[in-house]
């Protein structure tokens, strides 16, 4: 008994060196999270808070949650992660905050040239987290002192993916967003963390990789050593991440959430030895597990349906973005989150079909 309260009064008074880290709905540090934003029409009851709530997954998780609170509440996993950035003695840190649909503002720079990709990076000489999602607008600069939510980006569904890191991980990091090519509209780099971390500054800049190959893979290891793989290509790879690449480097037939809204969607796929399936419809477990189309999702992840990988990351299937950057994260934590979850998914065309070894038809349960 003795041990035990002393065990915990050590719990209780131990905080950790590196405190920047993701953290939880429960408000504790995590490893990582995974949150999907729902759709704001699988709700029901006040319709303002419809589009605000969203499924909470994380290294603890044996089933997806309900989140905490609504999306825009600095107590749920993604508003508390964030709050070092909108506090008035934050200046120890570094961060950087990228999305090719940056929140508003009076200097509008021409994106569409720069990767399709959202993420922060946010650390201190210790370490920090990644999150990479799919949120237009957001999240707000700095210098806007809150954590908030864009109402343009309740209607639809979202994923986020938070992983902590320590410090030397943002080295690898850093150089897959020179392949990524973000555009940054938010950063502070002082003291050595320039010199620390010189892909960072030249991503800031709006550098790029500048000769071939024109994609990166590098393994990331958490603060709590959970490995993730970080897929990332530059525009001038001129082909589909998932076709193109993903499915043969995992060896696996993939079925792919992005969203369906867009002019050129790529069809499924099965002329590579690895078949690339369009979700259409996805469904959490159990009696009331919201189900919803792709066309009201804009959240972009991909599972192998046989295990063991999942992915989240930046990145639709239509052929624009075959010439553009982008990325995803991928890791085997993350499949039992994601597998259950897709409902639908097109098939190849008859004609491809023919071709292709094994039958897509046989995936369907
Ligand atoms: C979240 O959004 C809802 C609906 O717009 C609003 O009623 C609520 O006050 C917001 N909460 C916070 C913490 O901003
Ligand atoms: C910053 O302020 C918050 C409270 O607003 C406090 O919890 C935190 O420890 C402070 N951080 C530093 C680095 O002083
Ligand atoms: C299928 O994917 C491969 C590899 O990306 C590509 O070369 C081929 O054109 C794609 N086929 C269709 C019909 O999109
Ligand atoms: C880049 O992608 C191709 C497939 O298009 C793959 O064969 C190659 O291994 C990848 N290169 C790197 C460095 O990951
Ligand atoms: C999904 O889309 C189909 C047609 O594409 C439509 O019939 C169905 O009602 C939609 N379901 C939901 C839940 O929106």
């Amino acid at each position: 008994m003795a041990t035990l309260s002393s065990l915990l009064l050590t719990a209780l008074l131990w905080v950790p060196v590196g405190t920047l880290t993701c953290y939880g709905d429960s408000g504790q540090p995590v490893d990582w999270f995974v949150v999907y934003k729902l759709p704001a029409h699988t709700g029901s009851g006040d319709a303002t808070q419809n589009g605000l709530r969203y499924k909470y997954f994380d290294e603890h998780s044996e089933d997806w949650s309900d989140g905490v609170g609504f999306i825009n509440s600095t107590t749920g996993a993604v508003g508390r992660s964030l709050l070092p950035l909108y506090r008035n003695n934050n200046s120890q840190l570094a961060f950087v905050l990228y999305n090719d649909q940056p929140p508003k503002s009076s200097e509008s720079k021409d994106s569409s040239s720069r990767g399709h990709t959202k993420g922060v990076l946010l650390l201190d000489q210790e370490g920090g987290f990644w999150l990479i999602h799919s949120v237009p607008n957001f999240p707000p600069r700095a210098s806007s002192a809150v954590y908030s939510w864009p109402p343009g980006a309740q209607k639809y569904g979202q994923t986020l993916i938070c992983v902590s890191f320590p410090l030397t991980q943002f080295l690898d990091i850093s150089k897959q967003l020179t392949y990524t090519y973000p555009l940054v509209y938010d950063h502070r780099l002082e003291g050595d963390f320039a010199q620390k971390f010189p892909y960072l500054e030249e991503v800031v800049k709006g550098h790029h990789v500048r000769q071939g190959p024109w994609n990166s893979s590098v393994t990331l290891t958490s603060k709590k050593g959970a490995t993730f793989q970080s897929f990332a290509k530059f525009g001038n790879f001129g082909d589909d991440l998932y076709s193109g690449w993903l499915a043969e480097a995992l060896g696996s037939t993939l079925q792919v959430q992005f969203w369906q809204r867009s002019s050129g969607i790529l069809p499924s796929n099965c002329s590579g030895a690895q078949h690339v399936f369009d979700v259409t419809q996805t469904a959490f477990p159990g009696p009331a597990g919201p189900a919803f189309n792709a066309t009201e999702d804009h959240s972009k992840w991909c599972v192998t349906p046989k295990g063991p990988w999942a992915c989240v990351g930046d990145m639709n299937r239509n052929q624009r973005e075959e010439h553009r950057g982008g990325g995803t994260l991928c890791a085997q934590m993350l499949w039992k989150a994601f597998k259950p979850l897709v409902k639908a998914w097109e098939p190849c065309e008859k004609k491809s079909r023919a071709y292709s070894l094994g039958s897509p038809a046989g995936l369907w349960t």
